[in-house]
This record gives C-alpha cells, structure tokens and sequence, in this order.
C-alpha cells in the first residue's frame, strides 16, 4: 500500500512512522509512504498556505489552491508504489482513496479502517489551523474524523487513520490472530487478557486460563468479551452479529446478575 500525506508539518510524521509495526511495514515493502509539505506549492514569495475566512470569525483557513497543487502533483507521482509491487497484497483491490481529515467527517471506525485497507493507495490531506477552504473536499473521496473532539491539526489525526487500516494489511501483523482478537472484531469488543506472574498483588489469573482446556478457555473468552461489551458499550451488541451460542452466554451474564 502506498500512503501519501499532504501535510504543512511533516516532521510530526517521522517518529510515529519509524517505529514499532509500521516502521516494520515499510521495512517489509507492505508500506510506502510519501510526505509532502503543502507549504512547497505556495507559490507566492511568503509561501502562504492560509488566509482569514470569507465572512469574518477567527481562525485562520487552509487556501484551496497550493493543496490542488500538491494533490495533482502526488497524482501525476502516482505509479511509482505499484510499479514496485508495494500493496500488491492479494487484498488490495488497486483503489484508491483521498481523504481529507477532519472533525467534520464521518467517524473513522473498524469497518471503514478495513475498507480502506483494501486500497492499493491512500491520499491523506491533513488541515490545520481552523480547517480547509471547502472547495477541498469537492476533490476528495472521504472526509473522515477520528472523534467527537477538535485536534490542533489533522495529522494527529491522519497517524491514527494509517495505524487502525495498516494492521488490516496481510503480512503487517505477524498473526492473523491478533486481528481477529481484537475488539471490534465481529463487532463487540475484545475479552480482556493476562500474562504471567500467574499471582500479582493478590489478584490471580482466571483458573479457566491456566487449564489447559481450550474449549472452555474459547467460551470464557467469549463470554467475557460479550460481558465487557454490555457493561460498556451496550449499543454495539445491537449492531453485532451473534451467533445462538451468543444469545445463550448473554442469557447466562443476564442470569448471573439477577442472582448477586
Ligand atoms: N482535525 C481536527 N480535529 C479532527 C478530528 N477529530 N478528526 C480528524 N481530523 C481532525
């Protein structure tokens, strides 16, 4: 997959990106991303990339015309990624997507993250200041927000959208399984999980974990991950699709309550 990021602030990108499993996905030639400082296709001499919005208020707004530049410019750069076979997965479905990252889109979650793991190219346009002119989502496929809050700028942003649909690539988690744990998979969250000592400060690991009996250690997973999602997240479970062994451990976690 090749991500480019349009951005007036691409060193924010170089810790992030240079670490831990993305830093591996690029390594593996999974991942190549390309930043670009919007800033360079300012073309007067003060290189400006914002002005004050038509009809007054505060905040400064990003100008339309050096991101229509930078964007026609990562295009026209466009075949390099492919051409090498960076993204050629077996899931990719050779899309592409440009998403402009702002409070004002649709809230990124785990369907959309995998959806967009399935283009072969992302194009991330990160606004600043109190956002971009409007003329800039006339050009994008995805306005996307991470949440119901407002960030200094979208490359917090744009970090977080890269980190939740590159796991979704094969070969970026070393085991499928760790995906398929996750929370949100099957869309309910994940059931908690533990790691030696087997006794810590007086609180223990579950005795069905240390069993050895995996048939039992899988209910209780999924129990507990059924449970979890009711106390906190009740309303996914009427989006989620649940199987007869489902309903039957809810009746159990709705049985157990009714006796304490
Ligand atoms: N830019 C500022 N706030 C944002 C948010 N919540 N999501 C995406 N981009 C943003």
């Amino acid at each position: 997959m090749r991500i480019d990021i349009l951005t007036l602030f691409p060193e924010m990108f170089e810790g992030p990106l240079s670490e831990s499993i993305i830093k591996q996905a690029r390594e593996k030639g999974l991942l190549d991303v390309r930043l670009t400082n919007i800033r360079d296709f300012a073309t007067d001499k003060h290189r400006t990339a914002d002005d004050y919005q038509y009809g007054g208020g505060s905040g400064m707004v990003m100008k339309p015309e050096p991101i229509f530049e930078a964007l026609e410019h990562v295009r026209r750069a466009s075949g390099g990624a492919h051409e090498a076979g960076v993204g050629d997965t077996g899931l990719a479905d050779g899309g592409e997507a440009t998403i402009l990252l702002s409070p004002r889109g649709t809230l990124l979650d785990h369907a959309l993250a995998s959806e967009l793991a399935r283009k072969s190219r992302l194009v991330l346009i990160c606004g600043h200041y109190k956002g971009v002119d409007e003329r800039v989502a006339s050009t994008v496929t995805h306005e996307v927000s991470i949440g119901d809050y407002v960030l200094t700028g979208g490359e917090f942003a744009a970090m977080v959208m890269i980190d939740a649909v590159v796991r979704f690539v094969p070969g970026v988690l070393g085991d499928i399984e760790s995906a398929e744990t996750d929370s949100f998979f099957g869309g309910i969250l994940g059931p908690p999980s533990y790691t030696r000592p087997e006794s810590f400060r007086g609180m223990d690991v579950p005795d069905v974990l240390v069993s050895g009996h995996h048939e039992m250690i899988r209910r209780w997973r999924r129990k507990q991950a059924l449970k979890a999602t009711l106390d906190r997240r009740p309303e996914l479970l009427e989006r989620a699709s649940l199987t007869d062994e489902d309903l039957e451990l809810l009746r159990e976690i709705e049985e157990e309550a009714n006796t304490i």
